[in-house]
């Protein structure tokens, strides 16, 4: 990530000791079913973000961005989330807060300069690959070793009680375990990371709408709770029932008229993105091509009429692009509540083709999405030796 290094020699006067860089990624299928312990997939993007880091002697950090003025110093005791415009610290330092709390010896502070590749707020997590690239630099530089799951584990914590966002693993795991022409797979119920290859020529192309629900976050945490009060109802009947995704149709059917209308349409939609996802595991496997792409339009109807957190550009990127000559299948991908289609495409499916939707998309909202065209790339990892 040349970038990174030349973005921290000339903000810090050095060149840095240790490089790390970890992916973005596209959810595939299974919307919303990681915090309810069920499967999802994903593909880790070759977009990346870069971090150049060195350790200092003081118990400071001092982060600089390659597209921000300025420097954000942080005194490293005693450790609480930034507020404001400088919080974009806090997804680094959540990591550093997790390692000193599970333990591991973080003597001193750094310095750390970052570079991306990956836009911001595009729908592809972002926040999970600063998270992940973080964790790596710093196995670099304290030298403490961590294994995959657990270097996505300790992002996932990060985001949960640093950031404060309830999320599951599948932002950080694909980040961690992405592999080129590869597709992540996550069992979250015991935390099993898999990947299967992904069928020969297939392409994914991202169209971001930019648009993103004043009330994103509050949003995101509603639907976690509709869906523990959810899982909640059916445990008082179903005692063995260890998560949302665990539960059946017929189990949650004999609460039909008993569970709030909300939240039976949360748990249907759990449970049966579920089902798609572990469908699309033998599609996969066969290649068979139109099933795959079936099921990713039935994961979108599923999220738009069941979960709600769908919204009008989205559902309309969808009508479009499914009528499109090339396109498999797609869906929203990720939270939801504005952010991106993911449409999952053949060779044909060209740039002209993607400024047709968008034209289409511009008539009727008045603003054209951004477009990617992404190909699949590998996880986090350190970067040795650091380039000159
Ligand atoms: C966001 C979260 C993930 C997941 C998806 C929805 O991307 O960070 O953990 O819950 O939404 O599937």
């Amino acid at each position: 990530m040349k970038e990174a290094v030349s973005c921290f020699k000339e903000r810090f006067g050095e060149a840095p000791e240790h490089v790390a860089v970890a992916p973005g990624r596209l959810e595939f299928i299974g919307n919303h079913t990681d915090y309810n312990g069920g499967p999802v997939m994903g593909v880790a993007v070759d977009c990346v973000l870069g971090i150049a880091l060195t350790r200092t002697e003081e118990e400071t950090a001092e982060l600089v961005d390659i597209g921000l003025d300025g420097r954000v110093v942080v005194p490293l005791a005693d450790l609480k989330p930034v507020q404001g415009t400088d919080s974009w610290v806090n997804y680094p330092l959540g990591v550093y807060h997790v390692l000193k709390k599970a333990g591991v010896k973080l003597p001193g502070g750094f310095r750390m300069a970052i570079a991306s590749t990956l836009p911001k707020g595009a729908g592809m997590s972002s926040s999970a690959a600063f998270e992940l690239a973080a964790a790596y630099a710093y196995s670099a530089a304290f030298g403490f070793e961590a294994d995959r799951k657990q270097m996505a584990r300790y992002g996932r914590q990060a985001e949960n009680e640093f950031v404060g966002v309830p999320c599951g693993i599948l932002d950080q795991g694909v980040s961690a375990f992405g592999e080129e022409n590869h597709i992540v797979s996550i069992d979250c119920k015991t935390e099993t990371f898999g990947r299967v290859p992904m069928p020969a020529g297939v392409h994914f192309w991202v169209f971001n709408t930019q648009k993103k629900h004043a009330l994103l976050d509050s949003l995101y945490e509603t639907r976690h709770k509709e869906c523990m009060e959810a899982f909640d109802m059916l445990k008082v009947k179903y005692p063995e029932l260890e998560c949302l995704a665990d539960a059946n149709l017929a189990q949650l059917d004999s609460l039909s008229g008993q569970m709030p209308e909300a939240l039976f349409k949360r748990a249907r939609h759990v449970i049966t993105e579920s089902m798609r996802v572990r469908e699309m595991a033998s599609a996969l496997q066969d290649g068979d091509l139109k099933r795959m792409g079936g099921l990713l339009l039935a994961s979108h109807a599923s999220s738009r009429h069941d979960f709600e957190n769908s919204c009008d550009e989205l559902d309309f990127l969808v009508d479009e692009l499914r009528e499109l000559g090339g396109v498999h299948g797609c869906r929203l991908t990720g939270g939801g509540f504005g952010g991106a289609v993911m449409a999952v495409t053949d060779s044909t499916f060209s740039d002209a083709t993607a400024k047709e939707a968008c034209a289409r998309y511009r008539e009727r909202f008045g603003h054209t999405p951004k477009v990617f065209h992404t190909r699949t790339g590998a996880g986090a990892h350190v970067v040795e030796p650091v380039e000159a």
